[in-house]
């Protein structure tokens, strides 16, 4: 099977049970914009849950719950990031944003709904014994919090209006918060459901989630409008902080494909059964959407 099939049918198998998670709850003013706000993307995120968990033996039972958890975190975030406010986005994978199809408040709620729906999913009986899912709960709230994603997202914001421009260490660190908490959760998760040392899966995730960060950069400076589903060309006229920005295009592409490097390395203890984690790393930067 080509990484992209399967890719796509890892996330086919995620946003299924998300749309059952999300209908299973009774019908409510918040049903049509969460379904709206989980559906389109790429699953990246999920496909690394269930990859990291099959390299520790455990099975899509318990799996599958875990990277929904991470697809609505990621969604929520999406929404709450095409805001007015913060990005102000109209379209996002393909379609109007939440806020353009239903308003700012929906959004907003649209947002919190996902969040607990997420902390709701890993509380499940099909995920690990008790310890496991507690360990779960506690790990991402605090990779999607005000030390994690909230806190780079508040950093990307900031970076806007900053008096300074961000040296390449506050790029780091900001972009390591937004977009690098979620993958080293993702990844954590596989072994986090297995009893296991997480740090290994963090070491392949932490140049990984910065890697494929970088190449939204560059998608945002070079990319296909169509094929990204979203507005682009924003970043550097909103002033935002990225490694484009101080690096210029050539030198993120070599920074980007380093880290890939970084990331497949940090698999070396692993045999044929990380194959699909090294083609995930070469995807998140070989990818034009
Ligand atoms: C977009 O993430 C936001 C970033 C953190 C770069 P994705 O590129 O994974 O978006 P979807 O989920 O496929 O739409
Ligand atoms: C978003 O980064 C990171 C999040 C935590 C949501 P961007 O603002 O660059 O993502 P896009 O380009 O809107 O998808
Ligand atoms: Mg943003
Ligand atoms: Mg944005
Ligand atoms: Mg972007």
């Amino acid at each position: 099977m080509s990484f992209r099939s399967a890719l796509d049918e890892a996330s086919a198998v995620t946003q299924a049970l998300l749309v059952e998670a999300i209908r299973a709850q009774a019908p409510t003013p918040l049903t049509e914009p969460m379904l709206h706000a989980v559906t389109g993307g790429k699953g990246f995120r999920g496909f690394l849950v269930q990859q990291s968990a099959g390299l520790y033996g455990i099975g899509r039972n318990s799996s599958v719950p875990v990277a929904a958890a991470a697809e609505a975190i990621h969604a929520y975030t999406l929404v709450h990031d095409d805001l007015p406010c913060m990005d102000n986005d109209d379209q996002r994978r393909g379609q109007p944003t939440v806020h353009v199809k239903w308003d700012e408040a929906m959004a907003v709620l649209t947002g919190d709904s996902l969040q607990a729906l997420a902390f709701e999913i890993l509380s499940g009986n099909d995920v690990g014994n008790a310890a496991v899912r507690l360990e779960l709960i506690e790990s991402l709230s605090l990779s999607a919090g005000a030390r994690g994603v909230v806190r780079g997202q508040a950093l990307d914001i900031a970076a806007e209006t900053a008096e300074q421009p961000f040296t390449l260490e506050e790029i780091t660190e900001l972009q390591a918060a937004k977009t690098g908490a979620l993958f080293e959760w993702s990844c954590s998760a596989g072994a986090i459901l297995a009893e296991a040392d997480p740090e290994q899966m963090r070491r392949y995730a932490r140049p990984l989630g910065l890697a494929f960060q970088i190449a939204d950069d560059i998608i945002d400076m070079e990319g296909d409008t169509a094929l990204a589903g979203k507005r682009l060309r924003k970043d550097a006229a909103a002033g935002k902080a990225t490694f484009v920005s101080i690096l210029g295009l050539d030198g993120a592409k070599a920074r980007a494909a380093q880290l890939v490097d970084e990331a497949v390395a940090a698999l070396a203890q692993f045999g044929t059964e990380a194959e699909s984690m090294r083609q995930a790393a070469r995807f998140a930067v070989s990818r034009r959407m």
